[in-house]
This record gives C-alpha cells, sequence and structure tokens, in this order.
C-alpha cells in the first residue's frame, strides 16, 4: 500500500490534461473533487456556466460554496482559470475572491478569459421574469442570468469579460441598459399594457388606471447605480483579464499538469440533456475543449463524478426520483440541499442506464463515485438497470429524445446493502464486500472503470483505487 498522499499524487499526476465533470444532473461532488486535486495539479480551469453552479469544499480553512472561484483557489501555487465559455457575474466573482482573501492565507493565483461573456445585471433580471412567465412550464433555473448571457452570445449582442476594459464601456453600457429596460417588459408582458398607455386618457376607465399607473412605475433595473458596481469591478479584475488560451497553451507547453473543472453535469448539457430542461452550456468534454483551447487530441482522460445515488434539483425527468420516506431519508442524510438556491433536491436510486448516457455524451472515462457512505445504513440498495416504454424493455438509452425520459418505467435490481459505516474507509481494499460488489455493479452497467471513491465530504475523506 502505497499512502494516501503518494497515491493521491501519482493519480492526479499520471496524466497531463484531465477533465472533471459531472457524469449526472449535477451536484455530485466536483467541487471536493478539483479540491483534492489542487494539492498536486498546476492548473485548474473552470469550463462552463456561471454563478449556477455551487461547488462545495471542506478543506482545513472552512467549508467554501464556490459560484464562479475556479476550486483549486486554495492551493498558492495552482493557477486559477475562468476560461472562455464561462459567463462572468463580476459582482459575484468579487465577493468570492473578497471571501477567498480573508479566509485563505494566501491569495488565489487568478486569471479571467477576456472571451467569456458577462453576465450583466438585466440578464438576472430576465431570467427571473421569463421563468415567472413561463408559469407552469419554468425550468427551475438558478436565476444568475446564466441562460440569458448566453443567448445575448449566441446573437452577438453580448458584453465580453475584456469590454470591462474598454473606454467606451460606460457610454455602450448605458445605452444597452435602455433597449434591455424594452425587452425586460417585453418578457414581463408589459408591453400590452404600455401600448394602451399610449393612447390613454385621463380618467377614461377607472378600472384600468391603477394596472397603467404600475406599468409606469415599474423600474425593473436603476442602470445608473448598476454601472456604477461594473466600473469597480472593472477596476479590481482588469488586471486579472487575460488571454487564457495562450496562458493554458503555456502551462501545457512547460508540461504542467492542466485540470478542467465544470460546473453542473452531462445531462444538463445544452445539447444532449433533457431539453428543455437543461442549462445553456457544454459541461463535457467539448466545453473544456472550447474554454481552454486545447485539441481534442491533448486530452487524456475525462474524470465523471457520479453521486451513489441520483439528485436532480430543478423541473425535467427523473426516472427513478423517490416521492417517498426513502426519498426523505436520502435528502435528509445526504443534506440534499441546493449549494446555490438552497433549494431541496430531489432524490432516487442510483440510475445506470442515465448516468451511461452521460459518460458517453460527456466524453466520460472513468469515474469517481461519490456519497457511498449515505448509503452506509441501508439493508438493501436498488440500482436501475433498465427502462421499460410501452411494455418494451431497454438496458442502455431507448432511441428517442432524452426528453422522452418522462414516460419511462425503471427497472430495478436490488443489491444488499453493507450496513458499515465506511467514512473511515481509505483503502478499496476494507470497503465490506457489499460495497464491493455495488462498485462493481455501477461500473459493469455504465461501462466505465471507478477509479476514485468518495465517502465524506471533507477533503480527506477518499479513496483511490491505484492505492492498493
Ligand atoms: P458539486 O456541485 O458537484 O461540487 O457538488 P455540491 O457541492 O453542490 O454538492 C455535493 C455535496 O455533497 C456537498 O455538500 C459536499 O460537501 C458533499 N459531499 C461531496 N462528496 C461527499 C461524500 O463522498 N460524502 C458525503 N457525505 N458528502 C459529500
Ligand atoms: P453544479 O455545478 C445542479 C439546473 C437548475 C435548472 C437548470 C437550468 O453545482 O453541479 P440555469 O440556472 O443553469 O439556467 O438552470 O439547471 N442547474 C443545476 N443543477 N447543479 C448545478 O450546478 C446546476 N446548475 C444549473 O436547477 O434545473
Ligand atoms: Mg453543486
Amino acid at each position: 500500500m502505497a499512502g494516501l498522499k503518494e497515491a493521491a499524487s501519482s493519480y492526479w499526476r499520471e496524466k497531463q490534461v484531465s477533465h472533471l465533470t459531472g457524469a449526472q444532473w449535477g451536484d455530485e461532488g466536483k467541487g471536493k473533487g478539483v479540491d483534492e486535486a489542487a494539492q498536486f495539479v498546476d492548473v485548474v480551469v473552470r469550463t462552463n456556466g456561471g454563478a449556477n453552479a455551487g461547488h462545495t469544499i471542506e478543506n482545513e480553512y472552512g467549508e467554501f460554496k464556490n459560484h464562479l472561484m475556479p476550486c483549486g483557489f486554495a492551493n498558492p501555487d495552482v493557477l486559477n482559470v475562468i476560461g472562455a465559455h464561462v459567463v462572468v457575474d463580476p459582482i459575484q466573482l468579487i465577493t468570492e475572491l473578497d471571501d477567498a482573501q480573508e479566509r485563505l492565507p494566501s491569495s488565489p493565483q487568478l486569471v479571467i478569459s477576456s472571451q467569456a461573456p458577462l453576465v450583466m445585471p438585466w440578464h438576472i433580471t430576465r431570467d427571473e421574469l421569463r421563468e415567472k412567465s413561463k408559469g407552469d412550464a419554468s425550468i427551475g433555473t438558478t436565476k444568475r442570468g446564466v441562460g440569458e448571457s448566453y443567448s445575448d452570445l449566441a446573437l452577438r449582442d453580448g458584453f465580453l469579460v475584456g469590454d470591462l476594459l474598454d473606454s467606451e464601456f460606460a457610454e455602450k453600457f448605458m445605452r444597452v441598459a435602455d433597449a434591455q429596460d424594452k425587452y425586460m417588459r417585453l418578457i414581463d408582458g408589459e408591453h400590452l399594457v404600455s401600448e394602451v398607455d399610449l393612447t390613454w386618457k385621463e380618467g377614461s376607465i377607472s378600472t384600468l388606471q391603477g394596472e397603467i399607473y404600475t406599468a409606469k412605475k415599474k423600474n425593473y433595473l436603476n442602470p445608473e447605480e448598476e454601472l456604477q458596481k461594473y466600473l469597480a469591478a472593472a477596476d479590481r479584475l482588469g488586471p486579472l483579464i487575460g488571454n487564457t488560451h495562450v496562458r493554458v497553451r503555456e502551462a501545457f507547453d512547460d508540461g504542467k499538469i492542466i485540470l478542467g473543472e465544470a460546473g453542473q453535469a452531462a445531462l444538463l448539457d445544452l445539447t444532449n440533456g433533457t431539453y428543455p430542461y437543461v442549462t445553456s452550456s457544454h459541461p463535457g468534454v467539448s466545453g473544456f475543449l472550447i474554454s481552454t483551447g486545447l485539441g481534442a487530441h491533448e486530452v487524456d482522460r475525462v474524470i465523471g463524478t457520479a453521486k451513489a445515488y441520483m439528485t436532480r434539483v430543478g423541473e425535467g425527468p427523473m426516472p427513478t426520483e423517490l416521492q417517498d420516506e426513502m426519498g426523505d431519508y436520502l435528502r435528509e442524510k445526504g443534506r440534499e440541499y441546493g449549494a446555490t438556491t438552497k433549494r431541496p433536491r430531489r432524490t432516487g436510486w442510483f440510475d445506470a442506464v442515465a448516468t451511461k448516457y452521460g459518460v458517453q455524451t460527456a466524453g466520460i472515462t472513468e469515474l469517481m463515485v461519490t456519497k457511498s457512505d449515505i448509503l452506509d445504513d441501508l439493508p438493501y440498495i436498488k440500482i436501475c438497470v433498465g427502462y421499460e416504454v410501452n411494455g418494451q424493455q431497454f438496458s442502455s438509452m431507448p432511441d428517442f429524445s432524452v426528453s422522452g425520459m418522462e414516460n419511462v418505467k425503471p427497472i430495478y435490481k436490488t443489491m444488499k446493502g453493507w450496513q458499515k459505516d465506511t467514512s473511515g474507509i481509505r483503502n478499496f481494499s476494507d470497503f465490506p464486500p457489499e460495497a464491493k460488489e455495488y462498485f462493481g455493479q455501477i461500473e459493469e452497467l455504465v461501462d466505465v472503470p471507478i477509479s476514485v471513491l468518495s465517502v465524506g465530504p471533507q477533503r480527506d475523506a477518499i479513496v483511490y483505487r491505484n492505492d492498493q
């Protein structure tokens, strides 16, 4: 047995370029994995999403919930990069930077891509208004303005981080804020009232008067105030802005160890997930490539974090969801409440079909399985080995849009629980046989090896398979 530190070092340094992403619907423990890895790697690149992510870390400096700050931040030797495919809310980033500078012995090394889209104040308001206007069809977004920022990027109408350095930033901000005011009214359904307002004759219909008065009075944003915050952010973040493709390439050429840190997860991918109940970016290997500027041939492995059971926050299909006592048990024992929105997460048995699809579509080559300790006390554990659709059985994703998962019935295999405390285990050989069998079943069904296991929220609650 090599010892935990040696096993960890050899695991994280054995490949030059790795990406770490989620294999399911998010919150699998990516933050914990990256914080652990950051003791050994040289560069951590946050690759996608924005402050919708909530990555929890428990290390010697306390508990952190990083939304935008890459989770390599606790090691002063690590270069933390916010890559080009990340949407950056500069106000949120400064909050996290302040917190890190206050609680860590040294300030994190951070560089932010000038090409990354900015989250502007109207994006957050638009996110809230759009969700409200959708009513029962809402996605359950985190309301961090992420999808709105990406949509302006796709329209080629957005602000980029590099624009913070532009001498005409303030002028452009005020011009766009004015146009955005109209857009926000439109999303909010205020336009009809405003049109009526044009022909309004004082006192003509008294019942309408109140509504029109509200429409005229409603201020979605205070652009002057918001601008001042963004100008202060520009001063603070300005020195950290750069061409991160160039910085990552230099590190790569110097033989440095590079690790990607995704936000979200495979089944929330904009294109490959359960659309429209998805996020607006690409958490898999494709997001890593866009964010780093590295080529596909330069990626050595993609580590997928997978929870030993399923969770999902927000709307959308989740075939193994348990709306019963067992579901409540997993939620309470696993402390399954959103790190960003505090919403209770939906819980269910491990879904091997969905996870395998996530693994395949995100380019995942191996798994880090987390939170098996939450199953420690259970006499039995179910695992979804297939789906039944209209009387037909499938052992992998049926040939329909994943949105069709809404209508599948899970087929379960019941396995014996181990009923032992595994949170202190640091060597794979010490796991009870039933736990090893459960992990073996996951490997077989999902069809990739498990190379790391996490058995608690703390940094050192980790087991490496190479440590045997
Ligand atoms: P992320 O978004 O993928 O980084 O995951 P989150 O931080 O949103 O959610 C994972 C939660 O599980 C956090 O509260 C972690 O502290 C916690 N956690 C991570 N790994 C483990 C584990 O192996 N066991 C237990 N009990 N908790 C864990
Ligand atoms: P981490 O990185 C879990 C979900 C939201 C919603 C959908 C769209 O912590 O794993 P968005 O705000 O992105 O437009 O919301 O995606 N979602 C997440 N769920 N973990 C996350 O990030 C998530 N980020 C977004 O709940 O269903
Ligand atoms: Mg999270």
